[in-house]
């Protein structure tokens, strides 16, 4: 088979985004203006959420998320393992304590039973962070009404989703994003629509929506935006809290609105790359595929995790130094959090506690996904990791 070089990542620059940019760059106000509140609004459209508010990387929006719910310090939240660390650090900067969660083994998910089982362990947790795991929604509603929001609602959990991964995502109809009081978007370079750096929280609280713009923005009562072009003396404003600097510039928010219009065909054209994997790679007896709870086509398939089982004849890590050598970019959705030396060493964690993150962490790794991937490249990435597995 001749070599080929696929990265495990792409980006896609096809509709509207040079236009947007030349518009902000001729409108001669670069940052957080117009484009951002278009980009807000269409955004807010296309998940069905009341408001929605840009900034400048889904950490920022977690963070001001974690503020607006009220968490303070020495207060408890649960959090996966299996995630970015940016879902737990967020808990850290409001002085509060991760309780980290295994997930299921093939979806990664906190599941209800996970969650039960958490509380009981742990009933003093008055918050959950619930990560949708390569875009796939966690089990928020069910149609027989034991899902996570009904089982938070009735323990007092407040709850957040960080959805990085989950944009366009779907549950029983309904979009990611306009489910609980907060949910955080990663438009980060390698994520289904991009800014390059830059995130996305929606509500459908008012309250939370007043506070996350004020905090946005220094605490300031007013936005810039607002200070220009109201009637008021632009030099006025008033500071109510000590806030931070996340606004979304307009130069990033016009790549966003360009990227928006395209989000549904980028979907579809990733579910196509998991379409293949999953028929060309379902007999292996080596590698698990991923769980997928939800219809094909209500999943962002932002990843394609697979994990290398008890069957497979290398590790993980040879596995990929050899994907590497034959020039097929892959990566790893986690490492978890468990393992990490901070998180360890400050709350004394151990492997025990998470059979299903562990299992995954020996053997995962995740497969090029990007829109527009060629049956050429798939079968080579395909046949490359038959002929590594000796399958
Ligand atoms: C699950 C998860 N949460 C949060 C983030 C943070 O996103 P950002 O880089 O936009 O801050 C990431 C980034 O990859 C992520 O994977």
């Amino acid at each position: 088979m001749k070599k080929m070089n696929i990265p495990f990542a792409k980006v896609f620059i096809l509709g509207n985004e040079y236009k947007y940019i030349k518009e902000v760059l001729e409108s001669g106000w670069l940052t957080t203006a117009g484009k951002a509140l278009s980009f807000e609004q269409n955004f807010s459209n296309h998940v069905g959420s009341r408001f929605a508010c840009a900034v400048n990387s889904c950490t920022a929006a977690l963070h001001l998320g974690i503020e607006a719910l009220g968490v303070k310090e020495g207060d408890k939240v649960f959090v996966p393992s299996m995630t970015f660390t940016a879902s737990a650090e967020i808990i850290r900067y409001m002085g509060a304590d991760p309780v980290f969660l295994d997930t299921e083994y093939g979806s990664n998910l906190i599941t209800p039973e996970i969650l039960l089982k958490g509380i009981e362990e742990h009933p003093d947790v008055r918050s959950l962070i619930i990560v949708h795991y390569g875009g796939q929604a966690a089990k928020m509603i069910s149609a027989k009404g034991d899902g996570i929001l009904g089982i938070c609602k009735s323990h007092g959990i407040k709850i957040m989703e960080d959805a990085a991964h989950a944009f366009p995502s779907r549950l029983e109809g309904q979009m990611v994003g306009s489910f609980g009081d907060v949910t955080c978007f990663s438009f980060y370079a390698n994520k289904t629509i991009t800014t390059a750096e830059g995130g996305m929280l929606t509500t459908n609280s008012e309250e939370i929506y007043r506070r996350v713009k004020i905090m946005r923005l220094h605490g300031i009562d007013r936005d810039v935006w607002d200070r220009f072009t109201s009637d008021k003396p632009s030099w006025e404003y008033d500071v109510v809290e000590a806030g931070y600097k996340y606004n979304m510039p307009d130069v990033n928010a016009a790549i966003g609105l360009a990227q928006l219009e395209q989000a549904d065909k980028f979907r579809s054209e990733r579910q196509k790359v998991a379409e293949f994997y999953y028929n060309n790679l379902k007999e292996l007896e080596m590698i698990d595929l991923p769980v997928c709870h939800v219809p094909f086509e209500d999943h962002a398939w932002h990843l394609y995790p697979v994990i290398l089982n008890g069957n497979s004849p290398i590790s993980r890590n040879h596995c990929i130094e050899k994907l590497s050598e034959a020039g097929i970019g892959t990566s790893v959705h986690y490492k978890p959090l468990h393992q990490m030396t901070y998180y360890k060493n400050k709350y004394r964690l151990t492997e025990r506690d998470y059979p299903n993150a562990e299992k995954t962490w020996k053997g995962n790794l995740s497969l090029p996904i990007y829109p527009f991937m060629s049956d050429e490249e798939l079968n080579y990435v395909c046949e490359t990791l038959k002929r590594i597995l000796g399958a």
